[in-house]
């Protein structure tokens, strides 16, 4: 099979590209490769092409008026059978036993297969361990197509690197990772992903090495993550600000800039479990990456005790403290919801009988009641405290001035009897010391 036309095919405006999933993956690449080849933009939720088509951005990650982008948004799959050229974004989370649930996946691969042109290529950027693009989705594409990979078609994978809310890393401007089943594959997927990622595309040798990349650039996040977690537990014993401690580390040349935080999401709280996983495959042992999730996981609860330790050292009746937390998408700046290390915070302070007051304007509040069962408050409409939490670090609520912020509290209160936690460390400590609030960071 000749693949050197599909590159050519586009630019020349005779083939279409193709993207299957349209979330905060799918959507930013299918507007992007518009603005230089004819594309087709499928998903299953009929709910998101219909708001796609009618201009609407569920995802926040598409900086243009959609109302421009040439995009064909149709949850139709037999419009597939137009593209030669097909990228699948479909998720890839895990199920509640924390192994990967690779049913998208699956579902993807057959109904590509169903409608896959001879000759076409087709690239997973789903997020995966190393054998699942060969091993799992090549088979489902070829039994449902009837054709031949490596014979009629060919496969690739290139992981994506975006990261929701952030303004500087998107989809153009972060380099790519490309691999194809041979080189000649690779290199057309390569020319065909340059033409839209500006940052330029990384080649590596094979499919099995793009999938390790992504699984392990996630990895290594989530395990300095949980160093630092680990670091602020031991500050907090030690009575020190672990902000300052990891200001002045900082110092050093040779440091890695990781904070403490809630790791959530999609990506980060999800893929070394995918790692995991691989690793149980081969018979590897991987105590430190199981290790560093287990302190994330623990993260949520952390410090719903902390929230109650200080609320403790006030007054005797917590049950009655009203708790405001501010945020609850999986980070800052961004609308997801998903796998939100919030809601451990949320089922902590329930335990102690409390029940906080949540306010995230970003959030879809259907969603947020959907899939938690949550009532989000409107931030204007949020209750005087007696405890805050600002738990994500979104740019609305970095902007509260702290007197504003003093000011969200119960009037009858002293300031001293006022408790911020500042998960992100958003506010100045300084100030708030100064003012004599209850003040405690991670
Ligand atoms: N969100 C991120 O920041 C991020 C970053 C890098 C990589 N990833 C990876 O990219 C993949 C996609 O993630 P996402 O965040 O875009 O997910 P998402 O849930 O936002 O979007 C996935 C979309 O796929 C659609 N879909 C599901 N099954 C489908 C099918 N059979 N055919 C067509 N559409 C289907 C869903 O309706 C949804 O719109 C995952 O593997 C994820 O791990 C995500």
């Amino acid at each position: 099979m000749k693949t050197q036309s599909i590159y050519q095919g586009l630019v020349d405006g005779n083939e279409k590209l193709a993207l299957v999933g349209l979330g905060y993956v799918g959507f930013p690449a299918a507007v992007e490769f518009a603005k230089y080849v004819k594309v087709i933009g499928f998903d299953i939720s009929e709910k998101r092409i219909n708001a796609y088509k009618n201009g609407i951005d569920i995802t926040g990650e598409a900086k243009e008026n959609l109302k421009d982008t040439t995009v064909e948004f149709t949850s139709d799959p037999t419009k597939l059978k137009n593209a030669r050229f097909i990228i699948a974004a479909v998720p890839t989370p895990s199920k509640e036993d924390e192994t990967p649930d690779l049913t998208f996946l699956e579902n993807a691969s057959e109904m590509i297969g169903k409608n896959l042109a001879a000759g076409s290529i087709v690239v997973f950027e789903s997020t995966v361990y190393p054998g699942v693009t060969e091993n799992v989705c090549v088979p489902l594409i070829e039994q449902a197509s009837g054709l031949k990979c490596g014979m009629d078609w060919k496969i690739g994978y290139s992981p994506e690197r975006i990261s929701p809310g952030d303004e500087i890393h998107r989809f153009p401007s972060i380099r790519k990772i490309v691999s194809g089943m041979d080189r000649e594959t690779a290199a057309e997927i390569q020319k065909v992903y340059n033409l839209a990622v500006k940052a330029g595309t990384h080649l590596v040798s094979d499919i099995k090495t793009a999938e390790a990349v992504k699984l392990i650039e996630n990895s290594q996040r989530d395990i300095n993550i949980a160093f630092m977690n680990e670091i602020a537990k031991i500050c907090d014993k030690l009575n020190i600000d672990t902000n300052e401690v990891i200001t002045g580390m900082n110092t050093k040349w040779n440091a890695l800039g990781f904070k403490p935080g809630l790791v959530g999401g999609h990506c980060i709280g999800v893929d070394s479990y995918y790692l995991m996983e691989i690793a149980k495959k081969l018979g590897c042992s991987t105590p430190i990456v199981s290790g560093a999730r287990r302190v994330n996981e623990g993260m949520g609860g952390y410090i719903a005790d902390i929230a109650v330790r200080e609320m403790e050292a006030i007054r005797k009746n917590i049950k009655k403290a009203a708790v405001v937390i501010l945020g609850i998408t999986f980070k800052e700046n961004c609308t997801d919801i998903r796998n939100s290390k919030v809601i451990d915070l949320v089922n902590r302070l329930k335990f102690y009988h409390i029940e906080p007051v949540i306010a995230d304007d970003r959030a879809d509040s259907k969603d947020v009641e959907e899939m938690y069962g949550i009532k989000l408050v409107p931030f204007d409409r949020l209750p005087p405290a007696d405890c805050i939490i600002a738990a994500v670090g979104h740019n609305e609520y970095r902007a509260i001035s702290t007197e504003r912020l003093l000011g969200m509290f119960k009037p009858c209160l002293q300031n001293s009897e006022k408790v911020l936690i500042d998960v992100k460390s958003i506010y100045s400590a300084d100030e708030l010391h100064a003012s004599g609030i209850r003040f405690w960071r991670l």
